[in-house]
């Protein structure tokens, strides 16, 4: 049986809004991911796109209904655990890249780990191999600022693969890149995942990089419209085949 990466199970999500009424952002939102799968996300600004991936990642609750990331119910975890489930389960990356200036490309992609505690031989080991995977192996010791915005956005990638998380989301991966820098962000990310055996939960404002996902979904003023993947054959059935 596929395991599930990601579950919402009647989701709601309001926003205490000072004085005026509630804002309901995220409306009975359902769906289920299973490992291995990539999903595209669009909508207009205001949707509730990145409500979604916030939740995805544990770093907000949902007001009601169910998130299950990777088997676990967010809501029923203490926030130890909560904070352990994004450090092991999920990895993110933002339209910004969100890297700390101050270190060294190397020193980006192993941060998570030092704040989980895991051996600097490991941590090396595997930032070696995420840096080489990208086309950045010999960038390690640079200091990161002094990168493109690509380079920037793949550096990024590896510290957000690093504990090779059950789920990867991103939020406009490629919102900040010229169109030659978001192909080549974006076909890198789809590759490692499938080699990670991870999944990909991203929002896009861009129709190509939608087109690359498995599955496009939309999401309008909260309410998320999941559509069946396109089927890769279609039946013909023959007349001989339908007696
Ligand atoms: N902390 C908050 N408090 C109150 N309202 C919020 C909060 N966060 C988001 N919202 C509102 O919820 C709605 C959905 O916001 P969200 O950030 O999920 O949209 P989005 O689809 O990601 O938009 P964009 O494409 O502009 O990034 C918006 O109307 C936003 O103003
Ligand atoms: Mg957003």
């Amino acid at each position: 049986m596929t395991e599930t990466a990601l579950e919402f199970e009647h989701v709601t999500k309001t926003y205490d809004t000072s004085g005026a009424e509630p804002f309901r952002a995220l409306h009975d939102v359902s769906f289920q991911i299973p490992r291995g799968r990539t999903v595209a996300v669009v909508g207009r600004s205001g949707s509730g796109k990145s409500t979604l991936l916030h939740l995805a990642a544990a770093i907000d609750l949902p007001t009601s209904g169910r998130v299950v990331v990777g088997g676990r119910d967010i809501s029923s975890l203490s926030d130890g655990d909560r904070s352990r489930l994004r450090r092991t389960d999920v990895g993110l990356v933002f339209q910004f890249f969100h890297l700390l200036p101050g270190l060294s490309v190397r020193d980006n992609v192993v941060l998570p780990g030092w704040i989980a505690g895991r051996p600097q031989s490991e941590l090396d080991r595997r930032a070696r191999e995420l840096l080489d995977r990208v086309g950045l192996g010999h960038y390690g010791a640079r200091p990161v600022q002094k990168l493109s915005g690509g380079e920037m956005q793949r550096v990024a990638i590896c510290r957000s693969l690093l504990a090779r998380p059950k789920v990867l989301l991103a939020d406009e991966p490629t919102g900040n890149l010229d169109d030659e820098n978001a192909r080549r962000v974006m076909s890198l990310l789809l590759e490692l995942i499938r080699e990670e055996g991870s999944t990909l939960l991203f929002v896009t404002h861009s129709e190509e990089m939608a087109a690359l996902a498995d599955e496009i979904w939309s999401i309008h003023s909260g309410t998320l419209q999941v559509s069946a993947p396109e089927p890769t054959a279609t039946l013909t059935a023959s007349p001989t085949a339908m007696n």
